[in-house]
């Protein structure tokens, strides 16, 4: 697919002024927090049942045996994520990410509900499928999160050894206890995607899933270049997120646009990277693109030769 990229039209920057005046700002947060908890609990999503559970485990040990202390985190990181002050960097945010994927997700397809999230993942697979002739040994998943993509991908190719890196030793201490549950041989690591510090050439497959809707422009392309240098020849790399021409942006009510930005600070600079050019500036053969949800996308570009 090779259509233009689109650019912010003035609507964009209306809503962007009126986010720029804090009142309104937090109101719009506000806004977004409750419409998430009340849709996740409307789909039976326990979300303050599993908050009040998760709250009551001992996390001191986990987080301590996973957090880099020396690790210096980017500026573009340390801004309020989701509606969370602390952006994704808080105990609180770490345990309401999963039912907030559920919430988020239940609306791709109207008849989905909570299911919305597992089908979201299996698209992105059947599309990953189409392009990877060999199942991959080792794979990397970057943004990992608390591991939903990670134990996804697991589950698609049993066989390989996988490992999961994020910024956040808050969501790491909870993938890492996830694991444990689901007794999930997965090595997580805390780490920038852009500076993961393992080796070159040691994965077959280095998937990003939701995770460059949070990145300015510059950190991207500097995530492309490292997932450049960690696959193998022939190795893929594959990136599933929004779609920014999808027409559900296109027509979405600025109101819902305006809490949409409360809580995605770079969402303008992934709506205009054009990225099929910058994963071929970064050593990448030109990329498959393919709209997986009506709303979403797989990017999956092999090592050039
Ligand atoms: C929206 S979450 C996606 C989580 C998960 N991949 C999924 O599909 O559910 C984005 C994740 O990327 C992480 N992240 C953002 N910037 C990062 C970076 N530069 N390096 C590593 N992780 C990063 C955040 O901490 C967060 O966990």
């Amino acid at each position: 697919m090779t259509a233009a990229t689109p650019s912010i039209g003035l609507a964009s920057r209306f809503v962007n002024i009126l986010l720029g005046i804090k009142p309104l700002y937090n109101l719009a947060k506000y806004r977004a927090r409750k419409m998430m908890i009340d849709r996740a609990e409307s789909l039976g999503v326990p979300w303050r049942d599993r908050v009040r559970e998760l709250s009551t485990y001992e996390w001191d040990s986990r987080f301590e045996a996973i957090c880099d202390p020396n690790l210096a985190y980017p500026q573009y990181y340390l801004k309020p994520f989701h509606a969370y002050e602390e952006g994704n960097l808080s105990w609180q945010c770490a345990w309401e990410v999963e039912p907030a994927s559920y919430a988020v997700h239940s609306g791709i397809w109207p008849e989905a509900g909570a299911q919305g999230d597992t089908r979201l993942r299996q698209c992105y697979h059947d599309a990953l499928k189409q392009q990877l002739s060999v199942p991959p040994q080792d794979i990397l998943d970057l943004g990992c999160s608390v591991g939903m993509s990670t134990f996804a991908l697991q589950e698609l190719y049993p066989q390989a050894r996988v490992t999961g890196i994020d910024l956040s030793p808050y969501f790491l201490a909870v993938a890492q206890y996830n694991s444990e549950q689901r007794h999930a041989a997965v090595t997580w690591k805390h780490a920038a995607a852009e500076a993961t510090g393992l080796p070159d050439a040691s994965f077959d497959l280095v998937s990003a899933c939701l995770l460059f809707h949070e990145l300015p422009q510059d950190a991207a392309k500097a995530i492309f270049t490292e997932a450049k240098r960690l696959l193998r020849p022939g190795g893929h790399f594959a990136v599933m997120d929004m779609n920014p021409r999808s027409q559900v942006y296109a027509q979405m009510p600025p109101y819902i646009l305006t809490l949409l930005k409360s809580t995605e600070p770079y969402l303008d600079k992934y709506f205009t990277l054009d990225i099929e050019q910058a994963l071929i500036d970064a050593g990448f053969e030109r990329p498959t693109i393919t709209p997986t949800t009506p709303r979403h996308r797989a990017v999956v570009a092999r090592v050039a030769s």
